[in-house]
């Protein structure tokens, strides 16, 4: 566990490294510097495992090892390096905070499109960090990296400032982690990307905590019907009782059943909107066959690097479909974070109902498996 030297010099901190792909995560102590400016040193207090993590575990995506991993997370700030009092004068010490695995740097030209997700030098983007902006070190001094600038698997870290978003500090540890990644994924592919009304239809495939998300928006908007599609009996029932009006098995064997199934249970010829929260190209296809011509499709979930999808482009073009990608739900952390956090605390979005189940660092390799096999919605470390 953490120790903090005194005079705010450097601590030592617990962290869960990706070594290599297809190998569990190792713990390991791990000296921490203080923060230079424009950072913060954080104590984490809860960290979400995410598929994306898990996508990294598995090698589906191309990453630098030795890097601790996480990247949905919440925290208490510690100290701020130079000049973040003056800048960002909502951050305090033990501020609580929601770390954002893209900081937007507010200059680059989607930043100033307003497209902070799409930001082309987000801090610490690229996991492993230039020697000067290395924070944290093996014992021997070696460097380490820090998953998105924020490696939310790690007892401490100090991050940007930026990456540090501030929400009110009534909301629950694990809750405010799930808002650092897929509460914000979900919530914002369905009212950001997608801008789902009330009364439009809306197919949601695939019920983990970015799916699942997704669902709750979509209830919080007044989405009507809202089909929900996944392959394990448990996550239909979960979402059923959260507010979906249908659910349908899936066979992924079968998609012809699956979408007569979806379209027989809301008796009209496809929805105004379809989410696919998985990452399979199979169920990016069935998205775009299940909107109705003119209807949107918004793909969420990612696939290993390098998968394409088929689309019947006759039919698309002349059904005048839409398709939508959408990363971190097109949100900009700063504002949606905290309105996510005050939609919760005021009782319009039940998000404790994704957590499954808390649990200590030492068992995240556990946490991973237990995605891998689909079983229970979240599953949040708390430190
Ligand atoms: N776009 C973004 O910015 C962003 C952000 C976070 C996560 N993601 C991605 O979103 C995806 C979902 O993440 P998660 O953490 O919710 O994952 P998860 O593993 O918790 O959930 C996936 C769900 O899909 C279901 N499923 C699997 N195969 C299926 C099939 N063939 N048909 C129907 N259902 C099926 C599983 O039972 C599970 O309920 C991942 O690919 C992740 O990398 C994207
Ligand atoms: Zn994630
Ligand atoms: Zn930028």
């Amino acid at each position: 566990m953490g120790r903090v030297n005194g005079g705010g010099g450097k601590t030592t901190t617990e962290g869960a490294l990706f070594v290599a792909p297809r190998r569990p995560l190792v713990l390991e102590e791990l000296a921490l510097e203080p923060p230079a400016a424009n950072e913060v040193s954080v104590r984490m207090v809860a960290s979400g495992v995410c598929h994306s993590d898990l996508h990294v575990v598995d090698g589906d995506w191309e990453r630098p090892t030795s890097v601790v991993l996480g990247h949905e997370g919440a925290a208490v700030v510690e100290a701020l390096g130079e000049g973040v009092e003056e800048r960002f004068p909502e951050l305090r010490r033990g501020s609580l905070v929601v770390l954002a695995w893209t900081a937007p740097c507010g200059r680059c030209p989607p930043c100033l499109r307003g497209e902070g997700w799409l930001c082309i030098q987000p801090a610490g983007s690229n996991h492993r960090l230039a020697p000067e902006q290395v924070r944290l070190r093996r014992l021997d001094g070696s460097p380490i990296g820090v998953y998105s600038g924020i490696g939310t698997f790690g007892t401490r870290q100090v991050v940007a400032a930026e990456a540090a978003v501030p929400v009110d500090p009534r909301t629950p540890p694990a809750v405010a982690a799930l808002i650092g990644c897929a509460v914000t994924t979900g919530v914002g592919a369905a009212l950001n990307t997608a801008r789902l009304r009330a009364g439009q239809s809306v197919a949601i495939i695939g019920l983990g905590g970015v799916g699942l998300s997704a669902l709750l928006a979509a209830v919080l908007v007044g989405a009507h019907p809202i089909v929900v599609l996944d392959t394990r009996p448990a996550k239909l029932e979960l979402a059923t009782s959260l507010g979906a009006t249908h659910a349908v098995l899936v066979d992924p064997l079968d998609v012809e059943r699956t979408l007569a199934e979806a379209r027989r249970e809301t008796a009209m010829a496809g929805f105004d909107h379809a989410l696919e929260c998985i990452g399979l190209a199979a169920t990016c296809e069935l998205a775009v066959d299940l909107v109705r011509p003119g209807g949107t499709a918004t793909l969420v979930g990612m696939t290993p690097q390098g998968v394409r999808a088929q689309v019947d482009v006759y039919r698309f073009v002349e059904e005048g479909k839409q398709l939508l990608g959408s990363n971190y739900g097109s949100s900009v952390p700063a504002l949606m974070f905290p309105k996510i956090a005050s939609l919760h605390l005021a009782g319009r979005l039940p998000l404790e109902r994704l957590v499954t189940e808390t649990l200590p660092l030492e068992d995240v390799n556990e946490a991973l498996d237990a995605l891998r096999r689909g079983d229970g919605a979240r599953r949040v470390v708390v430190f």
